[in-house]
């Protein structure tokens, strides 16, 4: 099937420079730019997207996990392997592509863009360093309580049980967006704290296949209805299985996703595909097989 492509967005006045010729998109949903998804490492993707172009990003990097350590899975003591993309090669190199990223997202972002990126102990100190460096304004550092955490094995740690998300504005001036009284409502009528309590991905959200690392879709959806208005550009620059642009399909915002694996590219579409069925049976011709 032919791959499709995305329209040069043409500059809207004197003052905005051409926007880059843009990269091959993988995916393109029928309304065009709802829903699209570029095949590929962050790092050469996002230099082709036109700068300020987006009013949020999520992002839940690599958390370079899988370095031979031991975890607990459905009860199992298993190996941590999540793919060679979580490998570390070391702090000053997983630094050194935390600094990179952020540094893409940050001239992507809008003036009044924000970010929200997720880690555990591994990576997170480094990320807030980096957001620190750039000149970010951090707002939040959230802690996502995960009530049903698989048991510590070794019973010589606590049982590891949170994630951070880090909030944070392009930097001082901006004027981020925050749905107070939305989140404030969803908390029965009292300011939402930073502590939210979200289970793992339930089994009906993984129908469409798996992936090692998605987040919960009520995570996201939230993320994505406090910091983000109706037709809001959202950017995640590590996909993965899509659940960031899920929760901005189900919520009327605009996505784009990059991700190095077809395999989860293929599962973000069809978890689209289920989630907009109205637009769905037209969008299917846009789908790149591996044959097309
Ligand atoms: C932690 S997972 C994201 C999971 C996602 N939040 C979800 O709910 O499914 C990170 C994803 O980023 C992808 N990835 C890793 N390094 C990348 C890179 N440099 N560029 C693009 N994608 C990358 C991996 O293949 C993996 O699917």
């Amino acid at each position: 099937m032919a791959r499709a492509r995305l329209k040069v967005v043409e500059a809207k006045n004197n003052d905005t420079p051409p926007a880059p010729e843009p990269p091959e998109a993988y995916f393109i949903d029928s309304r065009q730019e709802h829903f699209v998804l570029y095949q590929g490492d962050s790092l050469g993707v996002m230099p082709q997207l036109q700068d300020a172009s987006f009013d949020f990003i999520f992002a839940d990097p690599p958390y370079f996990l899988s370095n031979g350590g031991m975890t607990c899975k459905s009860g199992k003591r298993v190996s941590v392997d999540k793919g060679a993309w979580d490998r570390s090669s070391g702090i000053q190199s997983n630094h050194a592509f935390n600094r990179d990223w952020l540094g893409h997202c940050q001239r992507l972002l809008k003036p009044n863009g924000s970010l929200m990126i997720s880690g555990t102990h591994h990576t997170i100190y480094s990320i807030g360093f980096a957001l620190q460096e750039l000149g970010f304004k951090i707002l939040n550092d959230i802690t996502w309580f995960k009530p049903n955490a698989p048991p510590n094995l070794s019973c010589r740690y606590f049982t590891h049980s949170t994630e951070t998300i880090l909030w944070a504005a392009r930097g001082d001036k901006s004027r981020h967006t925050f749905n107070y009284p939305e989140m404030k409502e969803e908390n029965g009528g009292k300011q939402m704290r930073s502590m939210w309590t979200f289970t793992a991905p339930r089994k009906e959200e993984k129908i469409h296949g798996k992936h090692p690392t998605q987040k919960p879709l009520a995570l996201l959806d939230r993320i994505i209805r406090a910091a983000t208005n109706e037709g809001d550009r959202v950017l995640d620059p590590f996909n993965g299985s899509g659940t960031t642009g899920i929760a901005a399909a189900m919520n009327g915002r605009r996505y784009v996703g990059i991700e190095l694996s077809e395999e989860y590219l293929d599962l973000s579409i069809n978890r689209y595909l289920d989630v907009v069925p109205e637009v769905g049976a037209q969008d299917e011709p846009n789908r790149k097989t591996r044959h097309g």
